[in-house]
This record gives C-alpha cells, structure tokens and sequence, in this order.
C-alpha cells in the first residue's frame, strides 16, 4: 500500500520518511490539548528563567524566548495562532512557532526538558486552575442551598425511607443533607489538589537531565508546594487525574441523587416544588407538560463522568514505567469531566435560590401516612410504657385508621384512650407535624432550632474554608 508521506517534523533527524499522514492525525492531540496553552507557556517561561539563572541561557535569549511567548500568547489568544496538526500537540506547536518568531534562542528551550515532564506540568498546572474554579462554583451552590434552608427552617414535609413517607421533617434540613455531600466533595477536591500541587518539571524524558537545573526554583515560579521525588513517578503519574476524576464522579453522584428529588418533586403527583420556567422546557405533542430538563440531565451526565472514572483507571492499569504514548489519552476524559462539572454545578448554582416549595402541599403530604406514628409511640414511653408495648399500642391505633380513613391526630380522644389510658388530651402536641418536628431538637436533628443552627454553621465553614482556600 502506498504511504501518504507527511510534511517534516520535529525529529527528521533520525528518520528516513515523513510520517504516514494517517499516523500523523491518529497521533495527534493538538486538537484538544490546545487547551493546556497557556500552561504550556507558564512552564516554559518558569523553565527558561531557571535555565537563565544557572547559565544555560543567556539573558538575551531569555529576553527573546520571554518575548517570543507573549507574541504567541497574544496569537492564541486572538485566534489567530497557526495550530497545525504537522506539529502534533501544543507543545510542539508553541515551540515551532516560537522558534520562527525569534530564531534559534526558540530552538534552545527545550534544553533540559522533555515533553514528557512538559506534559505531566501542564495537566497539573491546568487541573489546578480547573479545581479553582470548581471549587469556586461549589462554594456558590453551597451558599444557594444554606439560604434556602435557612428560609425553610420551619417548611415541613415528609421524610421518606424506602420512598414511603416516614417520618416528617423540615425543607431545611433536608436541603442541608445536600450541603453535607456537597462539603464533602470540597474536601475530596481540595485533597486531591495537594497531591496535584507539586512540580514533575526537570524529570525530563525519565532520568532527568545532565543540565544543573534547580527543580526548587521552577516549582516556586509555578507556584507549585514542591517538586515531585522521584523522575520516573514524575513523568508516568496520573494519580492526580484519577483522584480529581473521582471526585467528579462522586460529585456528581451527588447532583444525580439531588436531581433525582426534584424531579420527583415537580411531578404531578408530588406536587412538593415548582421550578421557574426558564430551567424547564415543553413537549412538542403533549401542551400540559412542563418538563424538569436540567436536573433530569444531570442526572444523565453521571454517566459520562463515571465512564471517564473508569476510562483513567483503565488507562494506567498496564503501563510500565515511565512515560508511555498511552497517556495521552488522559486528555479528553479529564477535559469532559472539567467541563461536565462546571455546567452541571452551573446549572445548580444558578436553579436552587429559584426552588419554590409548595408549602401547604408538603405540610399536608408530611401529614399523610401516619407520618407521627413513632411520636405516638415516643409519648407512650415518657409515660412509662416500654417502647415494645408502645408500637404495639400504636400500630393497633394505625390499623384503625387505615380502616377508617383517619389520621392519628384525626382520632378523638376517647378513641385513641381505647388503645391505652396513658393517652391524655396533651396527646395532640405531639400528634401534628409542626410538634413532631420540634420534637428532634438535638444536634443533627431536623427541628426548626436545630437548622437555624445548622444553618449558622454551614455558613460559618464555608467563610473559613475560603479563607483557607489558595
Ligand atoms: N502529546 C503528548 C501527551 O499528551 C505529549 C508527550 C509526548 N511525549 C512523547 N515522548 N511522545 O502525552
């Protein structure tokens, strides 16, 4: 078969024919590592001042290279950089573009380095800004979640186990069991990020570099905590990749399970929120409809991130040390997954201060089903019953009312005296729901006090760890 020759590249040196023009694009990445650009360019601009410093480069190469760099920031940045798939990823394109927009100072920068380091710094130093902005967007969807808990401090509705109405509960603090996932999901993330935060850069292709670099000097310009330990982990690790992949996956886990409520919540037969307009869409046949869209598809967009989890993890499984081409494709699953959390968190950020509980329709479903059935029950004992004979007493009581058609509170005195003479007529505080929340006014608990408190808390964490945030 004839081969389709492609145009030089960087390493014609050694090779005897141009690379197969199919080879050529299915080696490819520059059409979506582009996006490490401006990475690409901190790494080489922190590793040229070092070669600077300890002498390799002069200071009017460093001056050219430093310059070079901004024109092709300033290219990229008005689109007008010549990306070409001839130069394989983005750290070849910058460099040749480099190269002819200053000479042969361009050619001097990869002194030193390897694209394998080149490459491990960029992930990191994107990845980086990539948490900080998530972390950023997380935070605000936090603060969204505490305000309308705090507003829904006394909203009750039905606490659901097995989806079948359990036990009241207030809005609040259901919505403040949301902000406990997504807290922890902030700790993951800024976990993950100090591992992430150490600089590969001076591994070189493996082993290093017979150059007097000084690693400390590069990892202090790009802001990194340290260098990495050790050249052979430094250019084959992706921990960091899987660890940040993982916790987008259990992020979004989180969304999928919230998203999964409201759904449920808006439907016809809950009835329980209503979500403004613009977050919704219609159907083209059915008039009535008013669908939850954006919660439905963050729900979906689990998958995908949960594919790229497991893609990640599959792509490191086999790979001898050190670096190996495999690694390239950490790219697009890291690349979606950035981007899937962003809009997803996006679309929490900006719906949930717009949820509109249907108050009096929550109030009565909490009140539906015996939902104070155990408080019945909790009464009999502070009046010395053991808790056993209790919910015996009490389920005597709801098999009645199943027969009836009445609710526990529903009951006159006399009839619910019937089960057991314990029972007086202050027995109704505990029967509604508003005494049967404020009766779990313990830490953790769901009384209106408690998520005032709770509330207070949130906020509080929230002002420190951004504090403590880089
Ligand atoms: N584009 C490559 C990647 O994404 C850069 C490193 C390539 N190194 C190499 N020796 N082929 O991983």
């Amino acid at each position: 078969m004839a081969t389709d020759k492609g145009n030089e590249s960087l390493w014609g040196g050694r090779f005897g024919e141009a690379t197969d023009r199919f080879v050529q694009r299915f080696t490819a990445s520059v059409d979506f590592d582009q996006r490490m650009a401006a990475q690409d360019i901190r790494g080489s601009l922190a590793h040229a001042e070092m070669l600077r410093d300890v002498g390799v480069l002069s200071d009017e190469e460093f001056a050219a290279i430093e310059k070079g760099l901004a024109t092709v920031q300033a290219e990229i940045t008005a689109g007008t950089f010549p990306w070409s798939i001839e130069r394989e990823d983005v750290h070849m394109n910058i460099e040749a573009r480099l190269t002819a927009l200053i000479g042969d100072a361009g050619k001097k920068l990869h002194t030193g380095r390897s694209r394998n380091d080149q490459v491990a710094t960029d992930i990191r130093l994107y990845l980086r800004d990539a948490s900080d902005t998530i972390d950023t967007e997380l935070r605000r969807l936090q603060r969204g979640l505490v305000d309308l808990a705090e507003d829904h401090a006394a909203t009750v509705m039905p606490g659901f186990t097995h989806l079948q109405g359990a036990q009241p509960v207030t809005f609040g603090h259901h919505l403040l069991a949301w902000n406990e996932m997504l807290e922890r999901d902030r700790g993951r993330l800024q976990d993950c990020r100090k591992r992430m935060n150490q600089s590969p850069l001076g591994a070189a292709a493996l082993a290093g570099t017979t150059f007097p670099i000084d690693r400390q000097q590069t990892a202090r310009l790009l802001d990194f905590t340290a260098p990495t330990r050790n050249s052979l982990d430094s250019v084959s690790d992706r921990d960091f990749a899987i660890e940040f992949t993982a916790f987008a996956a259990l992020l979004l886990t989180h969304l999928s399970r919230m998203s999964e409520e409201l759904v449920l919540w808006t439907s016809a037969q809950f009835r329980f929120i209503d979500l403004p307009d613009r977050f919704c869409t219609g159907s083209s046949i059915m008039p009535q409809k008013k669908n939850p869209d954006v919660p439905e598809l963050v729900r979906g967009k689990t998958g995908r991130v949960n594919g790229h989890l497991i893609a990640l993890l599959t792509l490191m499984k086999s790979q001898p040390l050190a670096y190996n081409k495999d690694n390239q494709e950490d790219k697009e699953p890291l690349f979606d997954c950035v981007d899937t959390v962003l809009d997803c968190l996006r679309a929490f950020a900006d719906m949930v201060p717009h949820i509109e509980p249907e108050i009096e329709r929550m109030r009565e479903a909490a009140r539906a089903g015996f939902a104070t059935a155990t408080d019945l029950a909790d009464y009999l004992v502070r009046r010395g019953l053991p808790f056993r004979d209790a919910h015996e007493v009490v389920g005597k009581a709801v098999a009645l009312g199943v027969e009836t058609g009445l609710d526990l509170a529903e009951m006159d005195l006399d009839t619910l005296r019937g089960f057991s003479s314990l029972i007086d007529a202050d027995v109704f505080e505990v029967l509604t729901v508003e005494g049967s929340v404020a009766a779990r006014n313990h830490l953790g608990g769901t009384a209106p006090t408690q998520v005032r408190l709770a509330v207070k808390a949130a906020r509080q964490r929230l002002v420190e760890s951004n504090e403590e945030s880089p």
